[in-house]
Parts: structure tokens; C-alpha cells; sequence
């Protein structure tokens, strides 16, 4: 039996999204991205190869996982596999200390920590560019969970150049993300399948052309704590997404009532002056991006309107660490 190591990495809320593979199998973005870290939440995954397992095992918040889940994480170990020579299958235990399928996407932090713990468990010792491209194979987003703060996705041209890298501390910016979860259910489209319908949607190309102009945008406004512009941009790349998401075949619509009567009434706020801003994955459950000041009132305000059933706070946090 190897040492056992264990991981830890938190989810990420993208300011600048990431929707559609130039290469699905790798993993290789049609688009950069920026995010950032978020606090509070966060996955806690352990590692061990042993040669007397006949196949991987994948606990799951204490249940034992069979199916397309315990599927992913073994395709997943065989990146490790062979980046570390080795045949042997290893024991996954993992948790999030937050509801899975709550609305939170849990991919990203649940892939950085299986990368961190997973490469150490097999005896290497990958920097943080390799360990990004690992976690990209296993998740597009968790590549993004790996660094600290706020992070940006070099979109790459191939496996070796596609990697995220951190842009500024968690301490550059006192951000919040208060989100409003108005569905704890699973999503009906999954964002691995979501990814491959972008090219169908004729709004697509030119989401994509302009892309790097947004990043630009929002990386500066991000750096020069510019909330104004970077309110414009975040929310101008959300609903870009989810315009191309619709206008897929077959449509995606993430969106329900409660999600466009969130957005309008985040708008309205700003428009009153407060710093706040909205984006939503996929799914139904609006992030609002706020100053930290605005945090007390926003909660309480969110908690108030029709179908908010749950409101979750994040602060900017560290990338992927092994627990002490
Ligand atoms: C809308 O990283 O979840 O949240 O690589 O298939 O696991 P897979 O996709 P995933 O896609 C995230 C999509 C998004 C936008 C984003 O986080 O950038």
C-alpha cells in the first residue's frame, strides 16, 4: 500500500464563462475564462493506490459510488496512471461540505482536489501549470480551482498550453458571491453535454471572436477594482452564454422564472447605486457579485423575493492545498 494523501479545493463562480471544447476529450476551451475561488465551500478528497485492488473505489459524502460517477473518476485516475507509470487502482474518498446537486457546481472543486491528492498519492510532484492541465482533463473548470484568488484559463492551443493561472490574491478584492439558489435539483443537461452544443448555435462564432476582448475587459476591471465596468462585462457574459445556450439544437434553458426575476431586481439595485452584479451557470440559480459592504442587506433582500429557497456566500479563497 502507497501513502494516502488528502486534498482540498473550493468551487469557482466564472466572471468570464467557459462554454464549448475545440477539443471535448482534452478539454480544450473554445474560450478563456476568469473566476474566482469561493470560500465557505469547499471538497476534502483522499487518495490511495494499492496494489491489492482490483479496481478503483469512489466514496462519495460516505456512499460508495458505482455508474457513470465512479466512471469518471477512474478515467480520471488513468491520467495519473500514466503520468506516473503505474497499474495499481486506488480507494477515492471524498466530501463536500456542501449539498452536492444543491445548485453549486461541484466539478471543479471535486476534480482540483482528486488532482492534487491523486498526484501525490502516485509519488508526484506536479507544479501548479501541470497540475491545472490535470485537473482540466477531469473537469474544464477545475483547472481554475487550482490556483489562488482570482484566477484566468490561458485557453492554450494544446494539451500542454491550455492551463489557469492566478491574477491576483484572494486578498486583492473584497468581492462577494451571494447566491440565490432557487432549484436544489439536478440540472436536465449536464455542462459535459452542454459543452458539445455550442457549435450549433449560430450566435456561437461570434461569441467566441469576441471573447478575448471580455477577458481583456474584465481583467482590468478586475485588477483596478473597477466594479462599474466589471458589473458590464460579467453580466454582458452570462447572458452571451445563455443566448447561445437557447439558440442551441436542441435549445438549453437553464432559466426559470425565479432566475429572471432575480437578474431584473439585481438590476434594479445597481441602477439605485448599489454594487452589486448577476451570472448564472447552467443551471437556474443566480450569483450575485457584490462588494463586500453590500453583503448584510443583499442577503437579507435575496432571502425576501419569490422562489429563493437557499442563499450561499463565498468569499475569494486559496487555490488547491493538502490538508495539514
Ligand atoms: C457554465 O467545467 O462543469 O459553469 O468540463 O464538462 O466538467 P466539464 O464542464 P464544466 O463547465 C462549466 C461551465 C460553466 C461556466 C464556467 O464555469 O466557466
Amino acid at each position: 500500500m502507497q501513502p494516502e494523501f488528502t486534498a482540498i479545493a473550493h468551487p469557482n463562480i466564472a466572471f468570464i464563462k467557459y462554454w464549448g471544447n475545440r477539443d471535448d476529450a482534452l478539454r480544450l476551451p473554445l474560450n478563456g475564462s476568469i473566476s474566482m475561488n469561493l470560500s465557505g465551500m469547499e471538497t476534502r478528497t483522499t487518495v490511495q493506490f494499492d496494489q491489492a485492488l482490483v479496481q478503483d473505489h469512489f466514496e462519495l459524502n460516505g456512499e460508495t459510488q458505482s455508474g457513470p460517477g465512479l466512471q469518471r473518476v477512474s478515467d480520471f485516475l488513468d491520467h495519473v496512471r500514466r503520468l506516473a507509470s503505474s497499474n495499481h487502482f486506488a480507494r477515492v474518498s471524498s466530501s463536500n461540505n456542501f449539498p452536492t446537486g444543491a445548485g453549486i457546481a461541484s466539478s471543479a472543486s471535486a476534480f482540483a482536489a482528486l488532482a492534487l491528492a491523486a498526484s501525490k498519492a502516485a509519488g508526484l510532484d506536479l507544479n501548479q501549470k501541470d497540475l491545472s492541465r490535470l485537473a482540466r482533463l477531469g473537469s474544464g473548470s477545475a483547472c481554475r480551482s487550482i490556483p489562488d484568488g482570482f484566477v484566468e484559463w490561458l485557453p492554450g492551443e494544446d494539451d500542454a498550453s491550455s492551463y489557469a493561472v492566478s491574477i491576483a490574491s484572494k486578498d486583492h478584492w473584497d468581492l462577494v458571491d451571494a447566491i440565490a439558489v432557487v432549484s436544489q435539483g439536478h440540472k436536465p443537461v449536464g455542462s459535459s453535454a452542454g459543452h458539445k452544443l455550442a457549435h450549433t448555435s449560430p450566435l456561437n462564432a461570434q461569441r467566441v471572436l469576441d471573447a478575448p476582448e471580455r477577458i481583456r475587459n474584465c481583467r482590468e476591471a478586475l485588477l483596478g477594482r473597477d466594479f462599474a465596468r466589471f458589473a458590464e462585462v460579467v453580466e454582458l457574459d452570462s447572458n452571451y452564454m445563455h443566448a447561445v445556450m437557447r439558440t442551441s439544437n436542441p435549445p438549453l434553458v437553464y432559466w426559470e422564472s425565479a432566475t429572471e426575476v432575480l437578474l431584473w431586481q439585481v438590476w434594479q439595485w445597481r441602477k439605485e447605486g448599489h454594487a452589486v452584479c448577476a451570472t448564472v451557470d447552467a443551471g437556474p440559480n443566480v450569483h450575485v457579485l457584490a462588494l463586500k459592504s453590500e453583503l448584510e442587506w443583499l442577503q437579507k433582500a435575496l432571502w425576501e423575493l419569490p422562489g429563493v429557497k437557499n442563499v450561499l456566500t463565498g468569499e475569494p479563497a486559496e487555490g488547491a492545498r493538502l490538508a495539514v
